[in-house]
C-alpha cells in the first residue's frame, strides 16, 4: 500500500483542495496536512471548520516565492498540487497568466520536492491538454497533444515537468486529467456562474456560446476518491489518468436545472445565447474522456453529470452568498 504520511497541499484553501483537507484529516495513515495557499481564489473560510485540528497547518504563501515554499515543504512525503490560475478565459487579456500561475508554479513545486526530499506528487491536470478533438473519445495515450488554450498548454507543460523529474530524480508522480469538477465551495464554473447571474437578474439568463457545448461534470467527492484510490493502487513511477463521469450534459440542460432550482418557473426566464459553438476562445465545446484506465484499478464514479450538477447547485445555494457577490465584482 502507498501511504500518504505527511501531506502538503499546494492550493489547499481552494475548492478541490479544501475537500482534500476534509478527507485527509480523517484518513488512516495521514500524520499531518499542510495547506500552502496565497488565497488568490481560495479562502480560509473553506477550512475554518478544522480550526481545532492539531493535524492541520495552514501557511499563507505564494508558490512563486521559492525559498518560502521550500521551507514550508520540509518533512513532507506527498505533495498534492492544485495551485494554478483557474480561469481559462483570463489569458485573453493576460496572456502570460498560465505560464506565471501555472507552468512556473509546477516547476517551483518540483524543485522544492527535489530539494526537500518529498517523494510523491499527485497533480491536478485537465482535459484541456488534449485540445479540441470533437466527438472522439480520448484515452490517455492519445496524440498528438495540441492544446488550444494557454491553460491547457500549462497543464501539459506541468505533466511534462513531473514526468521528467520522476525519471531524473527518482520521484513518483500521478497526474489526473479531470473533467469539469463541481460541488460546494466552487469558485468558478458554469453552475456557479448561472447561480450568480440568476441571483442578480431572475428574468433573463445569458448563455455563453450556443448552449450545445457538451461535457462531463464530475462531483468533487468522486474526484477525491479517484486520486486517493489511484495513489494507493498504482505502482508505476509516473502515470496519467482521465477522471470523468460516464455521461455528458449540455450547457442548456445545466441552465434549465439552475433555473428550476434558483427561480422555480423556467417559463419566467428568457434564455439569451451569446452565439458561436464555444463559450470563449480556448473553450473546448465537446469533451469525451475515456476512463477505462482508472476503472481498471477499481475506481467507480458515484454520481452522473446531471446528478452532480443538481447536487452542486443545491449545495451552492446553501453556501454564503457573498462568494457570488465577490465573483460578480471580479467579472
Ligand atoms: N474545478 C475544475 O473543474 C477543474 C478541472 C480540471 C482541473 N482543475 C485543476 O484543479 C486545481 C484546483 O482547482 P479548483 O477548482 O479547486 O480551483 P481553485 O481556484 O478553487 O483552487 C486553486 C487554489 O490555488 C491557490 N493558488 C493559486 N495560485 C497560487 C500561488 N501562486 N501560490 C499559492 N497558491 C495559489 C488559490 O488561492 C486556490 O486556493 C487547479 O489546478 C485546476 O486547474 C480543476
Amino acid at each position: 500500500m502507498n501511504m500518504l504520511n505527511k501531506v502538503f497541499i499546494a492550493g489547499g484553501a481552494g475548492f478541490i483542495g479544501s475537500h482534500f483537507v476534509d478527507r485527509l484529516l480523517t484518513q488512516p495513515g495521514v500524520t499531518g496536512v499542510t495547506v500552502y495557499d496565497n488565497l488568490s481564489s481560495g479562502q480560509l473560510a473553506y477550512l475554518s471548520h478544522h480550526q481545532s485540528s492539531s493535524k492541520l497547518n495552514v501557511i499563507e504563501g505564494d508558490i512563486s516565492d521559492k525559498e518560502h515554499l521550500q521551507r514550508a515543504m520540509e518533512q513532507h512525503h506527498t505533495v498534492i498540487h492544485l495551485a494554478s490560475n483557474p480561469d481559462i478565459a483570463k489569458a485573453l487579456t493576460e496572456p502570460s497568466i498560465d505560464f506565471d500561475q501555472g507552468t512556473l508554479l509546477t516547476h517551483n513545486i518540483m524543485e522544492a520536492m527535489r530539494i526537500t526530499g518529498a517523494s510523491k506528487i499527485l497533480y491536478a491536470s485537465g482535459s484541456g491538454i488534449y485540445g479540441d478533438v470533437g466527438m472522439h473519445e480520448i484515452t490517455e495515450d492519445h496524440g498528438p497533444l495540441l492544446p488550444i488554450s494557454t491553460y491547457g498548454a500549462s497543464k501539459l507543460a506541468g505533466e511534462a515537468l513531473i514526468s521528467a523529474y520522476c525519471y531524473m530524480f527518482d520521484l513518483k508522480g500521478l497526474v489526473f486529467r479531470f473533467a469539469n469538477v463541481v460541488g460546494p465551495r466552487q469558485t468558478h464554473g458554469v453552475g456557479f456562474d448561472f447561480i450568480a447571474k440568476l441571483k442578480s437578474n431572475p428574468n433573463e439568463l445569458t448563455i455563453l456560446g450556443d448552449g450545445r457545448q457538451s461535457k462531463s461534470y464530475i462531483y468533487v467527492s468522486d474526484v477525491i476518491n479517484a486520486v486517493l484510490w489511484a495513489n494507493e493502487k498504482v505502482q508505476e513511477s509516473f502515470a496519467a489518468f482521465n477522471v470523468a463521469t460516464d455521461d455528458y450534459i449540455t450547457v442548456t440542460e445545466i441552465a434549465k436545472i439552475a433555473i428550476d432550482k434558483v427561480v422555480g418557473d423556467s417559463n419566467k426566464v428568457k434564455l439569451d445565447y451569446a452565439g458561436g459553438s464555444r463559450g470563449w476562445k480556448g473553450d473546448i465545446p465537446v469533451v469525451r474522456l475515456n476512463t477505462e484506465k482508472i476503472k481498471r484499478s477499481g475506481w467507480r464514479c458515484q454520481y452522473s453529470s446531471s446528478q452532480a450538477i443538481a447536487k452542486s447547485i443545491d449545495e451552492m445555494l446553501n453556501q454564503d452568498f457573498s462568494v457570488f457577490e465577490h465573483h460578480k465584482t471580479n467579472g
